[in-house]
């Protein structure tokens, strides 16, 4: 991982994780338009280090849309019902006596299973439990590095199938549920559809080569392999990318705004807050279609 030094920043303050993957941004407000300047380092740091968190940003929800806008275009969120009258923002929200699982608990890289998957989420946090709900992110750039030259000369030109469907289809975990939540989901059979993403996947602005699977949606196979192939093959790169080297354990503050690099990253929501009250804002920003 490439880590840039704060010499490379005149509009923001960073600071990277040791890794490299993950880093702090501070010097700066949110909440009101910021310069070209700014925006392309804030940019140059996002690509560096794949997720970076702004402490102390209370952005109202206008203010988190336009923030979101100023990185691009607004993705396409589906399965979930957004918030009223905000098409493109969507409530993760969990009341202190809800038992259902809390939402985004397993391991996925969000909408990999659409043609053009975004290429940013944004979360920000407005209500923080006093324990648990941290949020897991998995570096599939060090991961992929990690492989043998034997095993990354398989997996190049390989293709994955990715779907909605264990998630979000007519038989799938939400409509299985028997607990009652907040969110509202839309179970639908539009999550059956299938769509292939080559398993490594290569940055639009970095070049950086990534593992690009996830357990919750990379589940259709890999193009051309028997079922057994596949599930050999798929276990261990799933195994293999959240290994405890590549994961950041991120710890949330009322206020905090994240935003991470969907197309070299997973991210899993970790529970443990049963009891109190958790609300986050999520926006998503476009992408392109994996190459
Ligand atoms: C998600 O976007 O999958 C949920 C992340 C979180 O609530 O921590």
């Amino acid at each position: 991982m490439n880590v840039m030094s704060q010499r490379h920043y005149r509009h923001i303050h960073v600071e990277p994780r040791e890794t490299g993957f993950g880093a702090e941004i501070t010097g700066i407000d949110l909440s009101v338009p910021m310069s070209a300047a700014a925006r392309a380092e804030i940019m140059q740091a996002w690509a560096a280090h794949a997720v970076v968190w702004f402490p102390d940003q209370p952005l109202s929800l206008d203010a988190l849309e336009a923030f979101t806008q100023s990185i691009g275009p607004f993705g396409v969120d589906p399965f979930i019902k957004s918030m009223e009258g905000r098409q493109h923002v969507l409530e993760l929200r969990r009341e202190p006596d809800e038992t259902a699982a809390n939402f985004g608990a397993s391991w996925h890289s969000d909408w990999s299973f659409q043609e053009t998957p975004p290429a940013a989420t944004l979360l920000h946090a407005s209500v923080v439990p006093p324990v648990g709900g941290d949020t897991l992110y998995a570096d599939g750039v060090r991961a992929y590095d990690a492989l043998s030259p034997v095993m990354k000369r398989l997996l190049d030109g390989l293709e994955a199938i990715h779907s909605a469907s264990f998630a979000y289809g007519t038989k799938g975990f939400f409509a299985k549920e028997a607990e009652s939540r907040t969110m509202q989901i839309i179970v639908s059979e539009e999550a059956e559809k299938t769509c292939a993403h080559p398993l490594v996947r290569t940055h639009p602005v970095t070049g950086r080569k990534a593992l690009y699977v996830s357990p919750t949606y990379t589940v259709g196979g890999i193009v051309g392999m028997t079922g057994e192939e596949s599930r050999a093959l798929l276990g261990f790169l799933f195994a293999h990318m959240v290994k405890e080297a590549f994961v950041y354990r991120h710890k949330w503050r009322k206020d905090m705004l994240i935003m991470w690099d969907k197309r070299c990253t997973l991210h899993y929501a970790d529970g443990g807050y049963d009891g109190h009250l958790r609300v986050m804002h999520r926006t998503t920003v476009a992408g392109e279609k994996p190459v």
